[in-house]
Protein backbone atom coordinates (compact mmCIF):
# COMPACT_ATOMS: atom_id res chain seq x y z
CA UNK A 1 0.00 0.00 0.00
CA UNK A 2 2.90 2.02 0.20
CA UNK A 3 3.64 2.71 -4.06
CA UNK A 4 3.16 6.21 -4.99
CA UNK A 5 2.95 6.46 -8.80
CA UNK A 6 0.55 4.17 -10.48
CA UNK A 7 -1.43 3.66 -7.43
CA UNK A 8 -4.17 6.93 -7.66
CA UNK A 9 -6.86 4.77 -5.81
CA UNK A 10 -5.49 4.56 -2.34
CA UNK A 11 -5.75 8.91 -2.17
CA UNK A 12 -8.98 9.27 -3.37
CA UNK A 13 -11.80 9.21 -0.51
CA UNK A 14 -14.55 7.54 -2.79
CA UNK A 15 -11.68 4.78 -2.96
CA UNK A 16 -10.74 4.56 0.67
CA UNK A 17 -14.46 4.35 1.55
CA UNK A 18 -14.90 1.40 -0.21
CA UNK A 19 -11.31 -0.12 1.30
CA UNK A 20 -13.09 0.81 4.59
CA UNK A 21 -15.98 -1.27 3.70
CA UNK A 22 -14.37 -4.58 2.91
CA UNK A 23 -12.99 -4.79 6.01
CA UNK A 24 -14.99 -7.37 8.11
CA UNK A 25 -17.68 -5.85 9.63
CA UNK A 26 -17.56 -5.01 13.43
CA UNK A 27 -20.04 -3.18 15.11
CA UNK A 28 -17.79 0.26 17.10
CA UNK A 29 -16.92 -0.61 19.82
CA UNK A 30 -18.18 1.18 23.02
CA UNK A 31 -17.95 1.67 26.62
CA UNK A 32 -20.56 -0.15 26.60
CA UNK A 33 -19.15 -3.19 24.90
CA UNK A 34 -15.86 -3.17 26.96
CA UNK A 35 -18.18 -3.20 30.31
CA UNK A 36 -19.98 -5.87 28.63
CA UNK A 37 -17.02 -7.76 28.66
CA UNK A 38 -15.53 -7.25 32.12
CA UNK A 39 -18.92 -8.63 33.28
CA UNK A 40 -18.83 -11.53 30.65
CA UNK A 41 -15.14 -12.28 31.91
CA UNK A 42 -13.79 -11.77 28.12
CA UNK A 43 -10.87 -10.18 27.89
CA UNK A 44 -10.19 -6.64 25.90
CA UNK A 45 -7.43 -6.31 23.17
CA UNK A 46 -5.57 -3.03 23.29
CA UNK A 47 -2.11 -1.98 21.55
CA UNK A 48 -0.67 1.27 20.89
CA UNK A 49 -0.91 3.10 17.69
CA UNK A 50 0.16 5.73 16.03
CA UNK A 51 -0.69 6.23 12.33
CA UNK A 52 -3.30 5.57 9.87
CA UNK A 53 -1.98 2.50 7.96
CA UNK A 54 -1.32 0.59 11.33
CA UNK A 55 -4.46 1.52 12.72
CA UNK A 56 -6.19 0.04 9.51
CA UNK A 57 -4.22 -3.13 10.11
CA UNK A 58 -5.03 -3.36 14.13
CA UNK A 59 -9.00 -3.17 13.24
CA UNK A 60 -8.68 -5.83 10.45
CA UNK A 61 -7.21 -7.90 13.04
CA UNK A 62 -9.40 -7.62 15.63
CA UNK A 63 -7.66 -5.50 17.97
CA UNK A 64 -10.50 -4.05 20.23
CA UNK A 65 -8.73 -0.74 21.39
CA UNK A 66 -6.31 1.35 20.47
CA UNK A 67 -3.96 3.58 22.55
CA UNK A 68 -2.74 7.00 21.14
CA UNK A 69 -0.41 6.78 23.47
CA UNK A 70 2.62 9.38 24.73
CA UNK A 71 4.84 6.73 24.07
CA UNK A 72 5.39 7.63 20.73
CA UNK A 73 8.12 10.09 21.55
CA UNK A 74 9.87 7.01 22.67
CA UNK A 75 9.29 5.10 20.20
CA UNK A 76 8.61 7.10 16.68
CA UNK A 77 10.49 10.58 17.57
CA UNK A 78 13.41 8.87 19.59
CA UNK A 79 13.26 10.53 22.78
CA UNK A 80 13.95 9.38 26.54
CA UNK A 81 11.08 9.86 27.77
CA UNK A 82 7.53 10.83 26.82
CA UNK A 83 7.93 14.65 28.57
CA UNK A 84 8.51 16.46 25.10
CA UNK A 85 5.38 15.08 23.24
CA UNK A 86 2.79 17.91 22.05
CA UNK A 87 -1.08 18.34 22.39
CA UNK A 88 -1.48 18.99 18.63
CA UNK A 89 1.24 16.51 17.35
CA UNK A 90 -0.94 13.66 19.56
CA UNK A 91 -4.42 14.98 18.46
CA UNK A 92 -3.11 14.78 14.48
CA UNK A 93 -1.95 11.33 15.26
CA UNK A 94 -5.39 10.56 17.13
CA UNK A 95 -6.87 12.02 13.74
CA UNK A 96 -5.04 9.55 11.48
CA UNK A 97 -5.95 6.78 13.41
CA UNK A 98 -8.91 7.10 14.03
CA UNK A 99 -9.33 7.28 9.53
CA UNK A 100 -8.23 3.64 9.69
CA UNK A 101 -10.23 2.31 12.57
CA UNK A 102 -12.98 3.67 12.67
CA UNK A 103 -14.76 0.95 14.79
CA UNK A 104 -12.27 0.46 17.68
CA UNK A 105 -12.66 2.03 20.64
CA UNK A 106 -9.98 4.86 20.57
CA UNK A 107 -7.96 6.17 23.55
CA UNK A 108 -6.05 9.64 23.22
CA UNK A 109 -3.28 10.04 25.38
CA UNK A 110 -2.91 13.51 27.07
CA UNK A 111 0.47 14.85 27.18
CA UNK A 112 2.90 16.27 30.25
CA UNK A 113 1.53 19.39 31.51
CA UNK A 114 -2.02 19.23 29.17
CA UNK A 115 -4.11 18.51 32.12
CA UNK A 116 -2.12 18.69 35.43
CA UNK A 117 -2.06 22.52 35.53
CA UNK A 118 -5.90 23.08 36.21
CA UNK A 119 -9.32 21.59 35.32
CA UNK A 120 -9.99 23.86 32.93
CA UNK A 121 -6.78 23.45 31.07
CA UNK A 122 -7.93 19.69 31.30
CA UNK A 123 -10.64 20.04 30.00
CA UNK A 124 -9.95 22.05 26.85
CA UNK A 125 -7.39 19.89 25.95
CA UNK A 126 -9.11 16.71 26.59
CA UNK A 127 -11.79 18.30 24.09
CA UNK A 128 -9.23 18.32 21.45
CA UNK A 129 -8.88 15.02 21.38
CA UNK A 130 -12.51 14.16 21.59
CA UNK A 131 -13.66 16.56 18.76
CA UNK A 132 -10.66 16.83 16.26
CA UNK A 133 -9.05 12.96 17.39
CA UNK A 134 -12.46 11.64 17.48
CA UNK A 135 -11.53 9.81 20.27
CA UNK A 136 -13.81 7.46 22.77
CA UNK A 137 -12.18 8.55 25.67
CA UNK A 138 -8.62 10.03 26.89
CA UNK A 139 -6.23 9.11 29.16
CA UNK A 140 -4.40 10.59 32.44
CA UNK A 141 -1.88 9.45 34.45
CA UNK A 142 -3.44 10.25 38.17
CA UNK A 143 -3.16 9.86 41.95
CA UNK A 144 -5.74 11.14 44.79
CA UNK A 145 -4.01 14.64 43.88
CA UNK A 146 -5.94 14.77 40.67
CA UNK A 147 -9.34 13.34 41.99
CA UNK A 148 -10.81 16.95 41.05
CA UNK A 149 -9.31 17.29 37.55
CA UNK A 150 -10.85 13.68 36.91
CA UNK A 151 -13.99 14.88 38.19
CA UNK A 152 -14.43 18.26 36.35
CA UNK A 153 -13.50 16.07 33.07
CA UNK A 154 -15.89 13.92 33.31
CA UNK A 155 -18.80 16.19 34.61
CA UNK A 156 -18.13 18.02 31.23
CA UNK A 157 -18.64 14.52 29.38
CA UNK A 158 -15.41 13.71 28.84
CA UNK A 159 -14.87 9.61 29.15
CA UNK A 160 -11.37 9.17 31.56
CA UNK A 161 -9.33 6.51 31.63
CA UNK A 162 -7.39 6.90 34.61
CA UNK A 163 -3.82 5.51 34.70
CA UNK A 164 -2.13 4.21 38.22
CA UNK A 165 0.70 2.82 39.28
CA UNK A 166 3.66 3.44 37.21
CA UNK A 167 3.52 6.91 35.67
CA UNK A 168 6.09 7.59 33.23
CA UNK A 169 5.08 11.40 32.98
CA UNK A 170 6.23 11.40 36.34
CA UNK A 171 9.57 9.71 35.82
CA UNK A 172 12.07 12.35 36.93
CA UNK A 173 10.70 12.05 40.19
CA UNK A 174 9.67 8.77 40.59
CA UNK A 175 13.75 8.35 39.10
CA UNK A 176 13.50 5.06 37.37
CA UNK A 177 10.98 3.14 35.76
CA UNK A 178 10.41 0.37 38.55
CA UNK A 179 7.42 -2.01 39.31
CA UNK A 180 5.05 -0.28 41.69
CA UNK A 181 3.31 -1.27 45.42
CA UNK A 182 5.56 -3.94 45.57
CA UNK A 183 4.98 -3.19 49.47
CA UNK A 184 1.72 -3.06 51.36
CA UNK A 185 1.54 0.47 52.53
CA UNK A 186 2.23 1.57 49.17
CA UNK A 187 -0.32 -1.07 47.11
CA UNK A 188 -2.86 0.45 49.46
CA UNK A 189 -2.44 3.51 48.59
CA UNK A 190 -2.69 2.64 44.68
CA UNK A 191 -6.19 0.46 45.72
CA UNK A 192 -7.67 3.43 47.60
CA UNK A 193 -6.60 5.46 44.31
CA UNK A 194 -8.18 3.43 42.00
CA UNK A 195 -11.42 3.48 44.12
CA UNK A 196 -11.11 7.41 44.14
CA UNK A 197 -10.87 7.66 40.66
CA UNK A 198 -13.93 4.97 39.70
CA UNK A 199 -15.80 7.06 42.45
CA UNK A 200 -14.68 10.82 40.58
CA UNK A 201 -16.24 9.39 37.35
CA UNK A 202 -12.98 7.62 35.70
CA UNK A 203 -14.83 5.02 33.25
CA UNK A 204 -11.86 2.37 33.11
CA UNK A 205 -8.90 2.38 34.77
CA UNK A 206 -4.97 1.47 33.14
CA UNK A 207 -3.15 0.14 35.88
CA UNK A 208 1.11 -0.12 34.12
CA UNK A 209 3.82 -2.02 36.17
CA UNK A 210 2.10 -3.39 39.35
CA UNK A 211 2.03 -6.33 40.83
CA UNK A 212 -0.03 -9.47 39.59
CA UNK A 213 -1.75 -9.91 42.62
CA UNK A 214 -2.20 -6.15 43.44
CA UNK A 215 -3.65 -5.94 39.56
CA UNK A 216 -6.02 -8.62 40.76
CA UNK A 217 -7.39 -7.26 44.06
CA UNK A 218 -8.13 -3.54 42.44
CA UNK A 219 -9.66 -5.49 39.03
CA UNK A 220 -11.67 -7.47 41.12
CA UNK A 221 -12.45 -4.66 43.49
CA UNK A 222 -13.78 -2.22 40.70
CA UNK A 223 -16.98 -2.17 38.41
CA UNK A 224 -15.28 -0.45 35.12
CA UNK A 225 -12.92 -2.37 33.48
CA UNK A 226 -9.37 -2.34 34.11
CA UNK A 227 -6.43 -2.60 31.59
CA UNK A 228 -3.17 -3.61 32.32
CA UNK A 229 0.05 -2.77 31.38
CA UNK A 230 3.18 -5.14 32.34
CA UNK A 231 0.83 -5.98 34.99
CA UNK A 232 -0.09 -9.55 35.07
CA UNK A 233 -3.04 -11.45 33.84
CA UNK A 234 -5.86 -10.95 35.84
CA UNK A 235 -6.85 -7.49 34.44
CA UNK A 236 -9.95 -7.19 32.17
CA UNK A 237 -7.56 -6.36 29.37
CA UNK A 238 -4.46 -5.71 27.97
CA UNK A 239 -2.44 -2.96 26.51
CA UNK A 240 1.13 -3.32 24.61
CA UNK A 241 3.52 -0.71 23.04
CA UNK A 242 3.46 -2.11 19.53
CA UNK A 243 6.66 -1.88 18.67
CA UNK A 244 7.70 -3.98 21.78
CA UNK A 245 5.10 -7.01 20.58
CA UNK A 246 6.03 -6.35 16.93
CA UNK A 247 9.82 -6.12 17.53
CA UNK A 248 10.75 -2.95 15.78
CA UNK A 249 13.35 -1.37 18.31
CA UNK A 250 15.94 -4.11 18.01
CA UNK A 251 17.05 -5.90 21.40
CA UNK A 252 15.02 -8.10 24.21
CA UNK A 253 11.40 -6.94 24.38
CA UNK A 254 10.56 -6.26 28.06
CA UNK A 255 10.02 -9.54 29.86
CA UNK A 256 6.48 -8.19 30.47
CA UNK A 257 6.04 -8.53 26.27
CA UNK A 258 5.55 -11.47 24.26
CA UNK A 259 7.08 -10.78 21.34
CA UNK A 260 4.99 -12.26 17.83
CA UNK A 261 7.58 -11.13 15.21
CA UNK A 262 10.55 -9.85 14.50
CA UNK A 263 10.19 -6.63 12.31
CA UNK A 264 13.72 -5.73 13.15
CA UNK A 265 15.80 -8.43 11.58
CA UNK A 266 13.13 -8.74 9.04
CA UNK A 267 12.67 -4.97 7.89
CA UNK A 268 16.61 -4.78 7.92
CA UNK A 269 16.93 -7.63 5.42
CA UNK A 270 14.69 -5.78 3.49
CA UNK A 271 16.10 -2.31 2.99
CA UNK A 272 19.50 -4.31 2.16
CA UNK A 273 18.10 -5.85 -0.47
CA UNK A 274 16.37 -2.97 -1.61
CA UNK A 275 19.70 -1.00 -1.01
CA UNK A 276 21.29 -3.70 -3.29
CA UNK A 277 19.16 -3.88 -5.93
CA UNK A 278 19.55 0.52 -6.33
CA UNK A 279 23.40 0.34 -6.31
CA UNK A 280 23.34 -2.98 -8.90
CA UNK A 281 20.68 -1.41 -10.81
CA UNK A 282 18.40 -4.31 -10.87
CA UNK A 283 14.96 -2.00 -9.45
CA UNK A 284 13.49 -0.51 -11.04
CA UNK A 285 13.13 -3.71 -13.62
CA UNK A 286 10.91 -3.38 -16.55
CA UNK A 287 8.02 -4.23 -14.62
CA UNK A 288 7.84 -1.52 -12.25
CA UNK A 289 8.31 0.82 -14.80
CA UNK A 290 5.60 2.61 -17.30
CA UNK A 291 6.56 2.70 -20.67
CA UNK A 292 5.31 5.33 -23.50
CA UNK A 293 3.35 4.42 -26.38
CA UNK A 294 5.40 4.23 -29.30
CA UNK A 295 3.30 6.29 -31.66
CA UNK A 296 3.56 8.85 -28.54
CA UNK A 297 7.34 8.69 -28.20
CA UNK A 298 7.40 8.77 -32.11
CA UNK A 299 5.97 12.06 -31.51
CA UNK A 300 7.86 12.75 -28.65
CA UNK A 301 10.92 12.58 -30.98
CA UNK A 302 9.55 14.59 -33.73
CA UNK A 303 8.57 17.12 -31.21
CA UNK A 304 12.20 17.72 -29.77
CA UNK A 305 13.85 17.58 -33.28
CA UNK A 306 11.33 20.38 -34.34
CA UNK A 307 11.91 22.31 -30.67
CA UNK A 308 16.10 21.70 -30.80
O1 LIG B 1 1.76 5.92 26.22
C1 LIG B 1 1.60 4.71 26.28
O2 LIG B 1 1.88 3.98 25.32
C2 LIG B 1 1.09 4.13 27.51
C3 LIG B 1 1.17 2.64 27.66
C4 LIG B 1 2.54 2.23 28.05
C5 LIG B 1 0.15 2.16 28.59
O3 LIG B 1 0.66 4.83 28.36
Amino acid sequence: MSGRYERAPLAKPVRLAYRVCTMPRRGKITIGTLRARKRESQKISMLTCYDYATARLMQEAGVDSLLVGDTYGEVCLGHNSTLPVTLDHMVTLAEAVRRGAPSAYLVGDMPYLTYQVSPEDAIRNAGAFMSRGQCDCIKVEVDRRLVKTVEAMATATIPVMAHLGLKPQSIRSLGGYRTQGKEAVEALRIVEDAKMMEEAGAIALLLEAVPVELAQIITESTEVPVIGCASGPYCDGQVVVLHDMVGYGGGHPPRSVKQYVNLYDQLINAFRAYAQDVTEARFPAEENSVGMDALELEQLRVLLGKSV
